[in-house]
């Protein structure tokens, strides 16, 4: 009987990845939890503080769970407002996650880490699995300090721990938070509701970037794979498409002609261009099979079809 938990299950990819979740194992079998409590949840959700130790391993012991995944974290730019408060909240809430599970047996934990682990050094056009990792940002050091320490548990106790390099994630369904690759959400946003986009990176910042239905299918098969297979167990690099402000922007406008941009970037400037254009993302291809399905195009018909429906059953 498979019984997983999910913390950070109100966020952009949490919210998306539990309902996945509960269409896949039943929504019984899933237990979601926030920091934040979520009155309009349907199956069962607990209002849950990732960094209190007692109040996880309490949910675990009750509901007899077997799989942990972790989402709860303070993303990259919202994070620098207050390193030591994101680094304190990030590491805390994973260490908590990885001690409960190894002493209760948890079978296997998904940690999602991020192209936020990159820095300056790295080759920033397909970025290799293994480069030397100086993230610009006290969430990236978070996160590829996390990869290291889900490594060291399954070195160590033989805990199953399992994780991807997500990039930027693109979805109609929930908003991101905090993140540096918010904006291309957003500028769908913009589209439906005919508002002229204020971007705050540059025109020609290019990031890795993927639909939701890729990265929640990415997640689900990592997870999916046999043990055997998993031989990266840091974080695997995950490509779906790379696009830059300009390229998102013409895409669009091919829907919407009349659709108007300015460019504004802000602190969130020196964070994208400290990380990678384009990942290699072999490793994953090779040991579980993986491959995007969307691209830019395919990706911007269906958001803007999608977020046209959700606006206009608001305004219903
Ligand atoms: N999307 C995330 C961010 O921008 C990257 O992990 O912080």
């Amino acid at each position: 009987m498979i019984k997983i938990l999910v913390t950070g299950a109100r966020g952009q990819l949490g919210s998306v990845l539990t309902k996945t979740l509960q269409e896949k194992y039943g929504v019984h079998n899933i237990i979601a939890s926030d920091l934040l409590d979520n009155p309009n949840f349907i199956g069962h959700f607990e209002k849950l503080d990732a960094t209190d130790y007692s109040s996880i391993e309490e949910i675990v012991i009750n509901n007899e769970i077997t799989e942990i995944y972790h989402l709860a974290a303070i993303l990259s730019a919202k994070g620098e407002e207050n390193p030591l408060r994101t680094w304190n909240i990030n590491m805390k809430s994973f260490f908590n996650v990885l001690e409960i599970s190894r002493l209760h047996g948890i079978i296997k934990v998904f940690y999602p880490s991020s192209i936020a682990v990159f820095g300056n050094e790295i080759e920033h056009i397909n970025t290799p699995q293994n480069p030397n990792l100086t993230p610009a940002t006290v969430y990236g050091i978070s996160k590829s300090t996390g990869e290291i320490w889900g490594n060291y548990y399954y070195e160590k106790y033989g805990l199953d721990v399992r994780s991807l390099r997500y990039p930027g994630v693109i979805g109609y369904q929930s908003l991101p938070g905090g993140g540096t690759t918010d904006y291309a959400v957003n500028i769908y946003h913009s589209a439906v509701k005919k508002k002229v986009f204020n971007c705050f990176l540059e025109a020609s910042t290019t990031l890795p970037m993927i639909f939701m239905d890729d990265a929640i299918r990415a997640t689900l098969e990592l997870m999916d794979a046999p043990k055997e297979n998993i031989s990266v167990r840091t974080s695997y690099n995950l490509a779906g498409m790379s696009f830059n402000p300009r390229e998102i922007f013409e895409a669009i406008k091919k829907i919407y002609p009349n659709f108007e941009i300015s460019y504004n970037p802000d602190f969130r400037q020196e964070i994208a261009s400290s990380w990678p254009q384009s990942i290699n993302d072999i490793d994953a291809r090779k040991d579980w099979g993986w491959k995007p399905v969307f691209n830019l195009d395919t990706m911007s018909k269906i958001m803007i079809q999608k977020l046209e429906e959700q606006y206009k059953l608001a305004t219903i």
